[in-house]
């Protein structure tokens, strides 16, 4: 390989994004930028590696992205797909992982719970990627930095609002933001709020790094003089039961043109797809030109691959 960002050698697995310092994060924003730049340097990087990859729950944009970097980096990929039968049915997630080992250089999963991402990696000694769990989805959050950077070229003090539910999505923000050095600020409704473990986990990094996190209940407080607005859908898959009620909710915590002309000027609209129009974003704000979700949905590509050369070399 003839690369001009040497790939980093961090901890064995991407289980929650937490695993890496802020260092770590920085050089891998940095290799991501490189991969997006210069693919044809990292062609032949996996050459002769196998990937399994277990999805229990839809996916078009990682799966896609996941599949397309392996082949482009010269690698092959197995899709496991387990949206019918939850993983550790058939056999157990120990046995599951004890085979692959045998037979693939690493595994991405998309699980219902962390547990059995934890598990897949406690079991195998090949890495594991989580490719979203019901708390975590790591490789989303770090791509969107990634597009922020881009954007605006740091990522020190950028003000990130994200208007919503404090699920999976909103834990990853909390932890790459703080590593990033992002000044973040939450608003979800009561009730709804990220797991107090994860915003004093980014409490404590964003001291580090000089960022900031500000956890409210108020769209408008959040939103205030921000340069990025995110929003996710109000009922993630596996919550289907609850959508009535989180409707309900979420009714005050819509991103729309109004709360968007809160924002800084030169702000821009953020979601990891799929959107819902109408629920959690208007229209006219995902639609418009400050939209940059699909910059975001893009660099799903160049940070996975930038995640797999750091794991997999
Ligand atoms: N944002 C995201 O992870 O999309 P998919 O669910 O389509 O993979
Ligand atoms: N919070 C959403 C994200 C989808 C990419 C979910 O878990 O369904």
């Amino acid at each position: 390989m003839n690369a001009a960002v040497a790939p980093l050698t961090l901890t064995k697995d991407l289980l929650t994004g937490m695993e890496w310092n802020p260092a770590q994060v920085r050089e891998l924003l940095h290799l991501a930028a490189d991969v997006k730049a210069h693919p044809d340097r990292y062609r032949g990087a996996l050459a002769g590696r196998f990937l399994a990859l277990i999805f229990e729950k839809p996916s078009l944009r990682t799966r896609v992205t996941f599949e397309v970097g392996i082949s482009s980096l010269g690698g092959a990929s197995v899709f496991l797909d387990h949206t019918e039968s939850k993983l550790g049915q058939r056999e157990s997630i120990p046995d599951v992982a004890k085979n692959l080992e045998r037979w693939v250089q690493g595994i991405v999963a998309r699980t219902f719970t962390q547990e059995s991402i934890d598990a897949l990696a406690e079991n195998a000694c090949v890495p594991v990627i989580n490719a979203l769990s019901d708390r975590y989805h790591p490789c989303q959050a770090l791509s969107d930095f990634f597009t922020l950077e881009e954007r605006f070229g740091g990522l020190r003090g950028l003000k990130v609002a994200y208007v919503g539910d404090g699920n999976n999505v909103c834990h990853s923000l909390l932890s790459i933001g703080a590593r990033a050095g992002a000044h973040l600020r939450i608003a979800t409704p009561p009730g709804y709020d990220s797991d107090p473990a994860v915003v004093s986990e980014a409490k404590r990094t964003a001291r580090e790094t000089r960022g900031k996190v500000e956890i409210c209940n108020s769209p408008q407080e959040a939103v205030a003089g921000a340069q990025a607005i995110y929003t996710d859908v109000w009922t993630s898959m596996g919550q289907e039961e609850e959508l009535a009620a989180r409707e309900a909710a979420f009714a005050g915590y819509q991103v729309n043109a109004a709360l968007f002309a809160q924002a800084a000027p030169d702000a821009v609209f953020m979601h990891c797809l799929p959107a819902h129009r109408g629920s959690e974003v208007s229209a006219d704000v995902i639609d418009s030109p400050s939209s940059i979700v699909f910059d975001q949905a893009e660099n799903r590509l160049h940070m996975q691959k930038a995640i797999l050369l750091t794991l997999l070399n």
